[in-house]
C-alpha cells in the first residue's frame, strides 16, 4: 500500500482485498469484552474536519481509540481557520506537535492530495472527504458491507466482488461517495450501473469504468445492491430538478419500488438520509436497508487502513497482543 489515502483509485485489487481481510479481523476484535488493540499506541493522529460530518468523524475517533493512537481532534469552527488562517499554516502547526497521521475532510476537492505532496507536514494523509472528489474509506466500508451480505462473511476473505451488480442512485454529480464506489467496485470486478437525472451526472460520466441510465425502475431487478444518495443542496447553486416530489417520484426508493429488487438485493445508504426524498422511511427502517451496518463496518475498515498505513505489516490481530492477554 502507499503511504496515503487519497482516492479509491489508488488501491490495487490486492491492497483493496487486504484492507477488507484486516477489517474482518478488526470486526472480531470488536466482538470481545475489550476492543482495544495496542497497536498504535504512542502514534498521534488528528482528525481534521472543515466539513460537517458525524459518521465519518466519530467513526475515525472510535477506530483511532481502539488502535490506542492519541487522538486530537480539530473543527475548523471554533479554531485560527476562522479567522482566515491558511491550510499550509494549519498543517505546520500539526507538523510541530509531531503528528503521525492527518485525517482530514474539505469543502476543496484535491485539499488531501495537497497536503500529502505539499511537504508541509511528514504525516501519512487519509482523505475522509475533499469536496465532489473521493471519500476513499467510505467506498471501502461499502465493499465490506457488500462482500458480508454478498458474497459471505467467512466465505469472503480474500475474495473480490466479481460479477455482483451495484445500481448507485441520485445525486451523482456531487457525490464523492458515488465516485469513490466506482472506482474501487470495479478495481474489486463489480458491475456497477448509475442512476440520475441528466442534470445530475457529470460531463464525461461516459469514461467511467460503470454503465449509466435514467431509468431507476429498470434497473431494480437487475442489481444485488441499491446505494442511495442524499441530494447534496449545500454544493447546489442552480436548480437541478423541478420540485422536490418530482425527484422523489422519479428516483426515491419506496415499498413499492423495492419490491422489485430481488429478494437477495439490499438497499444501502452512506447517512445522512433524507427520509421522504430519496429514500422513505419503510426502505429506511427495513431489514433490507444496510445504513446502520455500514456504519460499524466503518469502524473496522477505518482502523484496518490506519494499522496498514502506519505500520502494520504483519497481519493486525494474530500478531498484536490485545490488551486482555497483556
Ligand atoms: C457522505 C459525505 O459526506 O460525502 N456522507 C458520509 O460520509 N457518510 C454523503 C453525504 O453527505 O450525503
Amino acid at each position: 500500500m502507499k503511504r496515503h489515502l487519497i482516492s479509491a483509485a489508488d488501491l490495487t485489487r490486492d491492497d483493496a482485498v487486504l484492507i477488507l481481510d484486516t477489517a474482518e479481523e478488526m470486526a472480531r476484535v470488536a466482538d470481545r469484552p475489550i476492543k482495544k488493540l495496542p497497536a498504535l499506541r504512542g502514534r498521534t493522529v488528528v482528525n481534521l474536519f472543515f466539513e460537517d460530518s458525524t459518521r465519518t468523524r466519530i467513526s475515525f475517533e472510535a477506530a483511532e481509540k481502539r488502535l490506542s493512537a492519541d487522538v486530537i481532534n480539530f473543527a475548523a469552527k471554533g479554531s485560527s481557520v476562522s479567522k482566515g488562517e491558511s491550510l499550509k499554516d494549519t498543517a505546520q502547526t500539526l507538523e510541530a506537535m509531531g503528528v503521525d497521521a492527518v485525517v482530514i475532510r474539505h469543502g476543496a476537492s484535491g485539499a488531501p492530495y495537497r497536503l500529502a505532496t505539499s511537504g508541509w507536514i511528514d504525516a501519512a494523509v487519509v482523505n475522509a472527504g475533499d469536496g465532489t472528489h473521493q471519500h476513499p474509506t467510505q467506498s471501502l466500508l461499502d465493499a465490506f458491507t457488500l462482500r458480508r451480505r454478498l458474497v459471505g462473511r467467512d466465505a469472503g476473505l480474500g475474495r473480490d466482488l466479481a460479477g455482483r451488480r451495484v445500481t448507485i442512485v441520485g445525486d451523482i454529480l456531487h457525490s464523492r461517495v458515488a465516485r469513490s464506489n466506482v472506482d474501487l467496485l470495479h478495481t474489486l470486478g463489480a458491475e456497477v450501473t448509475l442512476v440520475a437525472p441528466p442534470t445530475l451526472l457529470p460531463v464525461g460520466v461516459g469514461n467511467w469504468p460503470c454503465e449509466v441510465s435514467y431509468d431507476l425502475d429498470a434497473a431494480l431487478p437487475k442489481s444485488d445492491a441499491v446505494m442511495m444518495l442524499r441530494v447534496q443542496r449545500e454544493r447546489m447553486n442552480a436548480a437541478f430538478f423541478p420540485t422536490e416530489r418530482e425527484y422523489a417520484r422519479r428516483y426515491g426508493l419506496d415499498g413499492d419500488r423495492m419490491a422489485k429488487m430481488p429478494e437477495h438485493a439490499i438497499v444501502m445508504h452512506p447517512g445522512p438520509m433524507v427520509r421522504g426524498m430519496e429514500i422513505t422511511a419503510e426502505v429506511a427502517d427495513s431489514a433490507r436497508c444496510t445504513a446502520v451496518e455500514q456504519v460499524a463496518g466503518g469502524v473496522h475498515t477505518r482502523m484496518a487502513v490506519l494499522y496498514l498505513l502506519l505500520g502494520g505489516n504483519e497481519p493486525a490481530v494474530s500478531h498484536a497482543r490485545t490488551e486482555e492477554t497483556k
